[in-house]
């Protein structure tokens, strides 16, 4: 197998410490990567007065795979390019409990589910202007319950756009990942959560178009939920869910509350794919409370680091790290101030290295 190349990306905020003790580990566990830090976020921002340099954007095509810290407002551009432009149509979110993290629960022992989030239209489609020109181009426009746009007066407007084409290939592929699932040994359930009694129209179309792509898995466990329904049940039945399908932005609402499940944000990891170049990320942002202190938790990128090898083809490398996380959180000595330790990001980092030997 050819050395794989990771062009690592910290970004702004906490993103150039998590990602520093990620290619930490990553660098010094003899894995067989070529590892790149291009200038990038806030720190190319203050050099070059670019947070995304033209050579970087050229790494980030030419890689295997791209790690990706977090971006605050500096890094916009290069969350911009890494999801929609390179087209990583899905975000797959795993939420597995590791005994010792910090949960919400009285008992989160078991919880392993994964929530697959479409990550490139719904309410993140970037359509949004006046309602002034929603009200000129669609003067005939009624809603349902008959009203007209002028009757709202002045304000904005954000478009929900769910497409036939993006909502099929995200089935599609939230099909196929619950078939892998299945074959690794879990349940093989998809649940579709939807606002499709509201949004009768364009969750209507997800929901239906997920349903059809089911019917083709006849393996494959189905259940849908209305978003409010699910954002319950994920808190009350959390054993029950394997892979959650959602829309966008309730993927990205539904993820950031399922991580208190397993010890909160510092520990949820991501892998965006579908595109021309996958990349990695924690499903945190850039913490700017926390920025610059050493002490983020750089679990989240560790884990979205797995995730990588793991989409790289070097599971081995994937299990070992993940194993080194799981000894880590066991043994409780390492752990950073949002877990109630007392390390730092480098001080996690450091142990989490050292248990893969
Ligand atoms: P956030 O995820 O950055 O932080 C929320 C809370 O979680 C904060 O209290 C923070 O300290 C804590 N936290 C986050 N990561 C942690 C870690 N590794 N260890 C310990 N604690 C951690 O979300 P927030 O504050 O809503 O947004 C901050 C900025 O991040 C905003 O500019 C937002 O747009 C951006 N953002 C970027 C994302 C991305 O890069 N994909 C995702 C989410 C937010
Ligand atoms: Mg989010």
């Amino acid at each position: 197998m050819a050395r794989k190349k990771v062009v690592a990306l910290g970004g702004d905020g906490v993103g150039p410490e998590v990602v520093d003790a990620t290619c930490y580990v990553l660098g010094n566990a003899g894995f067989d990567l070529e590892i790149i830090k291009p200038p990038c976020g806030e720190a190319a921002m203050k050099q070059y007065n670019d947070a995304f340099p033209e050579e970087t954007r050229q790494l980030c095509d030419m890689a295997d795979a791209i790690l990706f810290g977090a971006t605050g407002t500096t890094s916009i551009a290069i969350l911009a390019y890494l999801r929609w432009f390179l087209d990583n149509y899905v975000n797959i979110r795993p939420v597995k409990y590791y005994v010792g993290a910090e949960t919400c629960l009285k008992d989160a022992s078991g919880i392993d589910f994964v929530i697959l989030r479409e990550n490139s239209e719904g309410m993140y489609s970037f359509a949004e202007g006046d309602l002034a020109l929603l009200r000129q181009k669609l003067a005939d426009f009624r809603t349902i319950m008959g009203k007209s746009l002028a009757g709202f007066g002045e304000g904005k407007f954000a478009l929900r756009i769910v497409s036939e084409r993006g909502t099929r290939r995200f089935a599609k592929y939230a099909c196929e990942y619950a078939t892998q699932r299945r074959k690794n040994g879990y349940p093989g359930k998809l649940t579709c959560v939807t606002k499709s009694n509201v949004l009768r129209q364009s969750d209507g179309l997800f929901q239906s178009i997920v349903e059809e792509e089911v019917k083709k898995y006849p393996k494959l466990g189905y259940e849908h939920y209305y978003v409010d329904d699910a954002a319950r049940r994920l808190l009350r039945y959390p054993r029950e869910l394997d892979v959650v399908a959602t829309e966008n932005m309730f993927g990205d609402i539904l993820a950031d509350e399922a991580s208190e499940l397993v010890g909160g944000l510092g520990i949820v990891g991501s892998a965006c794919v579908g595109g021309k170049v996958a990349y990695f990320e924690s499903v945190h942002g850039s913490a700017p409370d926390i920025a610059g202190r050493n002490i983020a938790n750089p679990t989240a990128t560790i884990l979205s680091a797995k995730l990588m090898l793991d989409y790289l083809g070097m599971h081995q490398e994937a299990d070992a790290l993940e194993r080194a996380v799981a000894a880590v959180y066991k043994d409780g000595k390492n752990l950073t101030y949002d877990q109630g330790g007392k390390a730092t990001t480098m001080e996690c980092a450091q142990a989490v290295l050292a248990e893969i030997g």
